[in-house]
């Protein structure tokens, strides 16, 4: 008799995560707190396509941006229309807003979303091809005030589940008021200094950025750089100050960071990132800002907006380099342990009776036994095991037993539901 020959199997795609229980709780937890602290604060879930004409984003992103130039999953679909695996959500809110005239309607458009981007970067730790983000866009008023209540939101929901040891860096980007002088000066100051051919075209190009270069060289070299903060129109400046003293009031901290280059084009005035200290090289776990001219260069108004994305993945890196988790990462409150088959037969329609009721419950399957059995209430992290064998079933009962407490108790039938709720309110 031939063998049959085993099959080879598959991995994920490189720098794609899987979130596997008991760390997909976590994920969900996340994801969820995030989403609702957009809630509490007057934003309406969109759910935006994953894939999107091409030209959305090298359009809304910017061409000379890393993200548009060499990370973009892009391909031809059967139709030969060029499409895009969306790198991140502002540019497909923007297209949304403007293709559904959302923008014609009260302002501002207060808008959030969740979900997969993809950008095909050299994946490490905390840095994935596929990666998740929670993000807000608050469109079509040019208020301060909104500025500071959006950093506020991610601060929040950085808070809501329990980081601490981040820190909120803030800028101003200038607009069109001011930031062409300031970059003919910038580039002026950067084309006398000795650098390297890809650095003159990155100055040439987008010479914030030069400002960005973490080379100690680079660094040196730029120490005495112009910094747009330096050169802001006069209300450029007071919208930026309204916004700082505003964060004051709400009590949000910061620091000011004149050289912070974020990594895609459209950011004008109020500008920020959120970093954490635990997690090395990637350190940013959200960032976000105000984009006056996105909107007009995708077809629409000539309407701003302000927004933010928080990084799901690396928010869940930052918790465990902190210690913290704060999810309950349990699969059921309860788990039933059925001696034998009419023991089964009682159990199953009270289990389902508790999970009507909104008690999580599961039963053990297979005839494993009452340790096997047992075993998998444990593994559940179950609070309470339900025992039925031959005694209980005799009399209409059930053995509740509390994992944690080990006490044992028996209950009717009848008054199950009821005792359980009690129990675990
Ligand atoms: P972003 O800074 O490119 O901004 O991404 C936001 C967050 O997504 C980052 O701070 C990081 O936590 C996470 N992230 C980005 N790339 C990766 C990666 N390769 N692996 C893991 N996590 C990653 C935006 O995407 C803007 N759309 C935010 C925004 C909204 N600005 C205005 N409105």
């Amino acid at each position: 008799m031939t063998q049959a020959k085993k099959l080879k199997s598959i991995a994920a795609p490189k720098g794609v995560p899987d979130y596997l229980p008991p760390q997909s709780p976590i994920f969900l937890g996340v994801r969820d707190s995030f989403a609702h602290q957009a809630h509490l604060a007057g934003y309406e879930h969109i759910e935006l396509p994953v894939f999107e004409e091409t030209s959305l984003f090298a359009r809304g992103v910017g061409e000379s941006t890393d993200v548009v130039s060499k990370e973009m999953y892009t391909f031809a679909d059967r139709g030969d229309r060029s499409v895009t695996l969306r790198p991140e959500g502002t540019a497909g809110v923007m297209r949304a807003v403007i293709e559904h005239h959302l923008d014609r309607g009260q302002l501002p458009v207060k808008l959030s979303y969740y979900g997969p981007f993809f950008r095909y970067e050299r994946p490490q730790a905390g840095r994935y091809r596929q990666l998740q983000q929670v993000g807000v866009e608050a469109i079509g008023v040019d208020d301060p005030y909104l500025d500071a209540e959006v950093i506020a939101l991610a601060d929040a929901s950085l808070r809501s589940i329990g980081l601490e040891s981040y820190r909120l860096e803030l800028t101003s980007l200038g607009d069109a008021t001011c930031r062409p002088a300031y970059r003919e000066k910038l580039q002026e100051f950067l084309f006398k200094l000795p650098l390297d051919e890809e650095t003159k075209q990155r100055a040439s190009i987008n010479p914030l950025r030069v400002l960005d270069d973490k080379r100690p060289e680079v660094r040196e070299m730029t120490a005495e750089a112009p910094l747009m903060v330096d050169h802001l129109s006069p209300e450029t400046q007071a919208h930026f100050e309204t916004v700082t003293g505003v964060l004051d009031d709400l009590g949000v901290q910061y620091t000011l960071n004149p050289r912070l280059v974020r990594g895609l084009d459209y950011y004008t005035k109020s500008t920020f990132e959120f970093v954490h200290d635990g997690l090395g090289a990637q350190s940013g776990i959200g960032g976000g800002g105000r984009y006056d001219g996105l909107m007009a260069q995708l077809g629409g108004q000539e309407l701003s907006g302000i927004g933010y994305a928080l990084g799901v993945d690396r928010c869940m890196l930052a918790l465990e380099a902190e210690g913290k988790q704060p999810f309950d990462a349990s699969r059921v409150d309860v788990f039933g342990v059925a001696m034998g088959e009419d023991a089964k037969r009682m159990l199953m329609p009270l289990i389902a009776e508790l999970r009507a009721v909104g008690i999580r419950a599961d039963i053990s399957f297979g005839n494993r036994g009452l340790k096997g059995a047992m075993k998998g209430a444990d593994r559940a992290g179950a609070r309470f095991a339900l025992v039925v064998g031959e005694e209980e079933l005799a009399n209409a009962q059930v053995a509740v037993k509390n994992l944690r407490a080990h006490e044992q108790q028996h209950v009717a039938t009848e008054q199950l539901v009821q005792h359980l709720r009690a129990a675990l309110a």
